[in-house]
């Protein structure tokens, strides 16, 4: 029964990170109940059915799996989804706002900070808002991780022996600038309630971010496997980072923080 389950809710689940993140939470334990978070349900079906499709090398999936629709950049989707959660489950015990984008199509600079904060921020924003009275009544202390990146540290944006400085992205590194405020704001509103909140920094992963040149270029680039931030997520899901959450920073997937 999902209702004695922990409720983890992730959104843009159906590729990259997100999907890596399903398969570990629901190999590392039965007690998980995972809402896979997808822009239209086909997709996140076709994601589900791949992963339970094939054998995977780390142990079989045990935790159970529903697709829920969830559009960030539409409020309609938002509202939806949460009516959706709330009349099916009652509650949400944890929630990893994972979906952004890199716009990465040739286009005006308005154009591409409206698309961007759209999703990477405004989406993330507005679901937590709304989900906030089902946080409210999980039955464990809650977690909200926000998906961020290093790409969003003003510190490390000015850091010369930063190995990414040369990396332009004004506009992602905006949002995630901004995803990491409201991380920031988020842990300060939800002190008094004891909510577990971070920003978090999955690293340089082979993933569709990009699109399919993009993840091309990421594997010749020597990135990393989206597993190995999917497995640092399940740890901040298990409370085995306590000690980084509570701290102020970006978790970083390796252990420790990355700077604001
Ligand atoms: N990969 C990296 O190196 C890296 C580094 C730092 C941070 N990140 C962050 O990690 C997170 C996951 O990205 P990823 O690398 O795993 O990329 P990905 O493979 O492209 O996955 C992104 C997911 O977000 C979904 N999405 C996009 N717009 C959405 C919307 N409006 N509503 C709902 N879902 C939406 C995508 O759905 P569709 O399949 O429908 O497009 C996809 O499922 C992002 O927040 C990204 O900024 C990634």
């Amino acid at each position: 029964m999902a209702s004695d389950k922990t409720i983890v809710f992730i959104t843009g689940a159906n590729s990259g990170i997100g999907l890596e993140t399903v398969v570990a939470l629901s190999q590392a334990s039965a007690d998980f109940h995972i809402l896979l978070g997808a822009r239209s349900i086909e997709k996140g079906e076709k994601a589900l059915s791949e992963i339970r499709s094939i054998s995977h090398p780390a142990g079989p999936l045990k935790g159970t799996i529903s697709v829920v629709q969830v559009d960030v950049s539409d409020e309609k989707s938002i509202r939806a989804v949460t009516e959706h959660i709330e009349s099916t489950y009652g509650r949400v015990d944890v929630l990893i706002n994972n979906a952004g984008i890199i716009v990465t199509r040739p286009c005006d600079t308005l154009t591409n900070l409206r698309e961007t904060f759209e999703t990477n921020v405004f989406g993330p924003m507005l679901l937590t808002e709304v989900l906030e009275p089902l946080l409210k009544k999980s039955t464990k202390t809650p977690y909200i991780i926000h998906v961020s990146s290093e790409q969003g540290s003003m510190a490390l944006r000015l850091d010369p022996d930063y190995k990414f400085k040369h990396v332009r992205g004004d506009t992602y590194r905006m949002s995630k600038a901004a995803v990491n405020m409201m991380a920031a704001c988020h842990k300060y509103n939800y002190a008094e309630l004891g909510w577990k909140i971070c920003a978090f920094n999955p690293g340089f992963c082979v993933t569709n971010l990009t699109g399919a040149k993009g993840r091309e270029m990421r594997i010749q680039a020597g990135a990393r496997p989206a597993r190995d931030a999917a497995d640092a997520l399940v740890e901040v899901v298990q409370g085995k980072r306590d000690g980084d959450v509570a701290k102020s920073g970006i978790v970083d997937l390796d252990g420790g923080l990355q700077p604001w």
